[in-house]
């Protein structure tokens, strides 16, 4: 699809999860079987994909998030707050909203996140087919329910192969050490991130062994990046031998709150790589803006 005046869209579509949190800030982490009084509590919008949309749009980027939800209101308020297209949504009326119990220790402004997801229906290939990927230049899947996102994958590169001049660039996210078939969504990926978690769990040491590792599964020419919290984040290039690099992280004064730096780390890497900029400049901007992020509650600091 092109634009009146024959340019390319420029817009992103975030295929993932979207939740509430449903955060409590602790002194410190609490001993179990104890009994604390917390320092705050509140709800936000959680999510991987939500997040990443939320903080894309912030950065002034056209984006639509698309996910399954039980009950749009609070969901669907949030995300219009945040200027996130949710036409696409698929709606599962009477199924459970997931949500996350985050605890976040004040002292280090580490996140743990319990979550719960009752039954919710994943989105399917079959909801994919219905969404017009003709509208987006970018399309980011997040790594969940894994066959289902191989074959919607599969249809974005079938597009590419029958529209070369606007063709939609790929990224995915390998987060969860449990998704073990993670791998799969590899092999088409213009732009992989894998999370700290999934490379630790698969036995790599540093965000460069894991850059390192994963490049050998992805397609020549793609961009491969693993961040590593306070330690920052590795890069590099499919098919360069010798091209992982390791950006430091950018810390705040003080760290308050680590809940979805990787989530605010990809949405920086996404808005800047779309825009053209190299690869090592886009790690180091989205490092910048993560750390950013970790010195703040929530997102709102990010506007
Ligand atoms: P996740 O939220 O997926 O666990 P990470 O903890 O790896 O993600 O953080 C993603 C990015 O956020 C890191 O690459 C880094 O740039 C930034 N970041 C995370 N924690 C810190 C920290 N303590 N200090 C500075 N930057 C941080
Ligand atoms: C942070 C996050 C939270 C959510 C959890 C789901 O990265 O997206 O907002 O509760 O991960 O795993």
């Amino acid at each position: 699809m092109t634009t009146e005046k024959g340019e390319r869209p420029s817009k992103i579509l975030c295929v993932g999860l979207i939740c509430v949190d449903v955060v409590s800030i602790t002194k410190h982490y609490p001993d179990e079987g104890s009994d604390y009084r917390l320092l705050g509590t509140h709800w936000q919008k959680g999510g991987n994909a939500a997040n990443s949309s939320a903080v894309l749009s912030i950065l002034g980027n056209k984006v639509d998030f698309f996910g399954a939800i039980p009950i749009p209101k609070y969901i669907k308020d949030r995300m219009d707050y945040y200027n996130v297209g949710m036409d696409n949504v698929v709606e599962r009326p009477g199924e459970a909203l997931p949500f996350s119990t985050v605890l976040i220790n004040n002292e280090t402004g580490s996140r743990t996140i319990l979550h719960y997801r009752k039954g919710l229906q994943e989105l399917l290939y079959e909801d994919f087919k219905k969404v017009d990927i003709s509208e987006y230049s970018w399309i980011h899947f997040e790594g969940r329910n894994i066959e289902e996102v191989v074959k919607m994958i599969d249809r974005v590169v079938k597009y590419n192969d029958d529209n070369c001049h606007s063709k939609i660039t790929i990224s995915v996210e390998l987060e969860k050490p449990r998704r073990a078939n993670s791998c799969l969504l590899l092999p088409h990926a213009d732009l992989a991130v894998i999370s700290q978690d999934y490379a630790e769990f698969n036995g790599q040491s540093s965000a460069i062994d894991a850059v390192d590792y994963y490049r050998a599964k992805c397609k020549k020419g793609a961009s491969v990046v693993c961040a590593w919290g306070s330690a920052g984040a590795a890069s590099g290039v499919a098919g360069l031998p010798k091209s992982s690099e390791m950006t430091d992280a950018f810390p705040p004064e003080r760290v308050v709150d680590t809940l979805g730096a990787g989530d605010t780390f990809l949405a920086g890497l996404v808005h800047s790589v779309s825009r053209g900029h190299p690869l090592l400049s886009s790690v180091k901007f989205a490092c910048r803006l993560a750390g950013c992020k970790v010195g703040f509650y929530g997102y709102e600091a990010l506007r």
